[in-house]
């Protein structure tokens, strides 16, 4: 199978790891480009020109007017895999109640946990793909998923083998990528054993049985939830057992989340929003992948997590959407770049890269996606405009007219003229 792509305006980081710091503003961009795609694979790019016309007998043509090629978007946090929905605490939230305190009283996280028990498979995988399909529309091409809403033996592996099913489908619109985080939540069942009974339970039954349907173990680590010694406890034992590591951190107090997620080595810390210093330093030297939800600060009315700290630090700075059924429902890509442009003062250039090849890296996955380099996967997000300035600047609507995944349009709507 062949695609040839005329006309791009390429815009992408290089390589394959996380950029960070300053070098995350460098986007490579290269007008009037031809892009080949063979089998699912990016075969050439470059000016259409100097591109071996024979590699492209047969292929299927897209001419692209001049407008934007981007990498297709990561979106390396989401949970995305839930029963039931939370309109009534967002409502709560409105009249001046907290996230935590609704989560204290036995809502939040377990009021999802409580639906997604009564949800079969095929109704859990019917809404997942739902939002699939929404995210193809943004230009998402990769997306992670959690589990997290089972907390329970089955529940929890249900989760996983809906992600499972669904990354198995040839007609996908997105490729995914799954998360176990049986430690979101203390089920209400452990409450008299506590948290550090409930993760050595974690450690020895589950576990084993996740190991091949995910490929990353987080933790919701966070006061009163669970705190760093219990972190520490399941991120060490995860990773002796395989897993790669992602932690929910220093998300509504500073506790310390980020520079556990260094000691263990973790691919990403995420969320953020009360990190200290100390722990910016530490990611730095160590790293980790700092994955900014700016959609979740929004929804919660909280304080932007310090992109530009994290970023002047030297680190690598992913965006992603978080979209969930309580701190955030919602997966606009659009909006969270208007907001990280807006309100966390990031730059355009940092913001594709923070959607691109950092998330990819944040998923592990920076030597196959994130950049548009042979040999990659032919993932893209090719925009309405032939300016990558738009993509802020049409704040919260979407900008994407095509999503190409692994060679195969996946999502196209009618352009809009360029002038
Ligand atoms: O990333 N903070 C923990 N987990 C999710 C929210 C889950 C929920 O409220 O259902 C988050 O914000
Ligand atoms: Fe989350």
């Amino acid at each position: 199978m062949k695609l040839l792509i005329e006309n791009a305006h390429i815009a992408t980081p290089l390589g394959n790891e996380a950029v960070r710091g300053a070098a995350m503003g460098n986007i490579c961009e290269i007008e009037n480009a031809a892009i080949l795609c063979i089998d699912g694979k990016i075969a050439y790019v470059g000016k259409r020109e100097e591109m071996d016309l024979k590699a492209a007998d047969g292929a299927e043509v897209l001419d692209v007017q001049g407008r934007v090629v981007l990498p297709g978007f990561v979106d390396s946090h989401t949970h995305a895999v839930f029963g039931g929905f939370r309109p009534d605490e967002f409502e709560w939230r409105l009249k001046g109640d907290s996230y935590m305190s609704i989560m204290e009283r036995g809502g939040g996280i377990q009021s999802t946990v409580d639906h997604t028990h009564q949800a079969s498979a095929d109704e859990l995988a019917a809404k997942t793909r739902w939002f699939t399909e929404r995210m193809a529309q943004m230009g998402v091409t990769t997306v992670e998923m959690k589990s997290g809403y089972g907390l329970d033996h089955d529940t929890e592996l249900r989760q996983l083998q809906v992600i499972k099913s669904l990354q198995e489908d040839a007609d996908r619109k997105v490729d995914i990528i799954s998360t176990y985080l049986g430690a979101h939540a203390l089920p209400r069942e452990w409450k008299e054993r506590g948290t550090t009974a409930y993760i050595q339970w974690i450690i020895n039954e589950m576990l084993p049985k996740v190991k091949g349907l995910a490929k990353y173990c987080d933790i919701f680590c966070e006061k009163n939830v669970f705190e760093l010694d219990d972190t520490r406890l399941l991120m060490n034992a995860a990773k002796k057992m395989g897993f790669d590591l992602k932690l929910h951190a220093d998300e509504i107090v500073t506790l310390g989340g980020a520079e556990v997620a260094a000691e263990v080595g973790a691919h990403s810390a995420d969320h953020l929003l009360h990190v200290s210093d100390k722990g910016i330093k530490d990611m730095a030297a160590n790293g980790v992948v700092a994955t900014l939800l700016p959609l979740t600060a929004f929804a919660l009315r909280e304080p932007y997590a310090p992109a530009r700290k994290f970023i002047e630090e030297g680190c690598a700075v992913a965006l992603a959407t978080d979209l969930n059924p309580g701190s955030c429902f919602s997966g606009s890509i659009p909006l969270t770049i208007a907001l990280a442009c807006i309100y966390m003062k990031m730059s355009v250039q940092e913001t594709i890269t923070a959607l691109t090849l950092n998330g990819a890296a944040a998923v592990g996955l920076a030597s196959s996606k994130g950049t548009i380099e042979v040999g990659k996967d032919a993932d893209f997000a090719i925009l309405h405009f032939d300016n990558v300035r738009a993509l802020p600047y049409y704040v919260g609507m979407n900008c994407v007219q095509q999503t190409i995944l692994r060679g195969r349009v996946v999502y196209s709507e009618q352009p809009l003229p360029l002038k």
